[in-house]
């Protein structure tokens, strides 16, 4: 795996000061400390090719040895025409015109899509023995107002094949999809989203249920993929099972109000094998109704409370890189599995179980679980190439808000017009970091690398 994110934040304290809202709103309300965030010189293409070179370089992958490539994102350019074929540029010198693969959008939910398909095509006959690869990207703007805080921008890319750091579990994954206008992008001239937030964060609830439950009735009746030697034969799979549980994080509160929500799912799945293990301090909630209860705020309350210590031990080590960094939209929940590995040692991490919960809106949602590798020279390099990603986060620049509100301002106006010479200072890149040259009459996007 591998990460980039812009060398520009806004801190959520400035951001809260600069919008005239009660200090704590975002940091603590939200649980968001800073928001990444990018101007006219970069747009999906580029993120997604600064995020794939690097990955290759950093583990020595040659473009030749790639299969497959799938992009997961709902940053829109060029509409009929995929990043993925964007992408094809870093592959020209090998002669490797021979991959599959195509770009998936349903808001956060590509990134997931993208890996499920490259798994599968590993699992097929259509397997040549390459590696495939996925890259989940986005630039997450809201428009002024009370989502704005909860941007951001990234792209994980993922190296997908044989002696994987982590494993993905087989047969386990559990899917929800409905039909919802929770978060969704009609105006196709504009980068900003339509959101019902209040909406948004139910529907996001409503699928973990569902999503939780079939997961762990698949898990059970697949006991042998997940079990391994140190776990009774008897005793069914639940949530104890896990080291870490991990999630699509559009804003850390929603993420901790996540987990709160599982102690109770947890707890309702226990008390159909023992009705004893049902936690005491629930009594009141042992017949309540999932569907009447999302908005329950006595019970969200005392779920918060119930759950704070598996809060601490098991989802807040993956939250570094959300909260540093924002909503990443389809790289949001690999963004976290990357907090998670730098979150601790080879030693300690080895053959830790993860669980995992993918949320698109519209809505596309999934679980699915995984297992960190036991041997350490492989684990070890995933270390080596995510090394440097801590020290990228502090090298990085803090704007003021109304820097920000100004670049925002400025994509707003140049989005989708052609042709168009972007302004951005190139300075403030990396080395390695591509960026927008120029965007001729026609559209055709150019680019350049620092
Ligand atoms: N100190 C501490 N907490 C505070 C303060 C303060 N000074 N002021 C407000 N808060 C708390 C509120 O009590 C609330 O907490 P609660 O959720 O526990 O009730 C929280 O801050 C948010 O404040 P609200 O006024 O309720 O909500 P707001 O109008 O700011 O909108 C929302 C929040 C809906 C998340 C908005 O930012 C949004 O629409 N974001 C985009 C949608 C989204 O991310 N949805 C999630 C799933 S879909 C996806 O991934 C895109």
């Amino acid at each position: 795996m591998d990460i980039y994110f812009p060398s520009s934040y806004v801190d959520q304290t400035d951001l809260e000061e600069f919008n005239g809202v009660s200090k704590g709103k975002y940091t603590i309300g939200l649980g968001q400390l800073k928001m990444g965030f990018t101007d006219d010189r970069e747009d999906i293409s580029s993120i997604c090719l600064t995020v794939t070179e690097s990955l290759l370089k950093k583990y020595q992958i040659s473009p030749a040895d790639i299969g497959f490539l799938m992009i997961g994102t709902e940053t829109i350019i060029d509409k009929s025409k995929s990043i993925k074929t964007v992408l094809m540029d870093l592959f020209k010198d090998s002669g490797n015109t021979d991959i599959e693969g195509i770009h998936a959008t349903n808001a956060c939910y590509g990134g997931t899509a993208s890996l499920f398909h490259a798994m599968d095509w590993i699992e097929s006959s259509s397997w040549d023995g390459r590696y495939a690869l996925v890259v989940a990207a986005d630039i997450a703007v809201y428009a002024s107002g009370a989502a704005r805080p909860t941007g951001g921008c990234g792209a994980v890319a993922m190296l997908i094949g044989p002696n994987a750091a982590i494993c993905l579990d087989r047969k386990v994954r559990s899917t929800y999809m409905a039909n919802v206008y929770d978060f969704y992008k009609p105006d196709l001239s504009s980068e900003y989203p339509y959101v019902d937030g209040p909406l948004s964060n139910q529907c996001y609830l409503q699928a973990l249920d569902r999503c939780f439950n079939l997961y762990f009735d698949k898990a059970n009746r697949n006991r042998e993929e997940l079990l391994n030697h140190e776990y009774s034969e008897q005793s069914a799979i639940e949530l104890g099972h896990f080291d870490a549980v991990i999630f699509h994080a559009p804003y850390c509160k929603l993420v901790q109000k996540s987990v709160a929500r599982m102690h109770l799912l947890n707890n309702f799945r226990l008390k159909t094998y023992d009705p004893n293990r049902f936690d005491t301090k629930l009594e009141k909630y042992r017949n309540v109704k999932l569907e009447d209860s999302y908005n329950d705020r006595e019970l969200e309350k005392l779920l918060l409370t119930l759950s704070s210590e598996n809060f601490s031990k098991r989802t807040d080590p993956s939250l570094m890189l959300a909260r540093e960094i924002g909503n990443m939209y389809t790289a949001s929940l690999y963004a976290c599995i990357i907090s998670f590995i730098l979150s601790d040692s080879v030693e300690n991490l080895t053959d830790k179980r993860l669980l995992l919960f993918s949320y698109g809106s519209g809505l596309a949602a999934s679980m699915f679980s995984a297992r960190i590798t036991s041997d350490k020279t492989i684990l070890s390099r995933l270390f080596n190439g995510l090394a440097d990603v801590k020290s990228r986060l502090q090298q990085r620049r803090r704007v003021p808000p109304a820097k920000f509100e100004e670049t925002l301002n400025l994509r707003e106006k140049t989005h989708n017009i052609a042709p168009y010479s972007p302004t951005g200072d190139i300075s403030l890149l990396k080395a390695g970091t591509y960026y927008i040259t120029d965007i001729n009459q026609k559209y055709h996007r150019t680019y350049s690398k620092v």
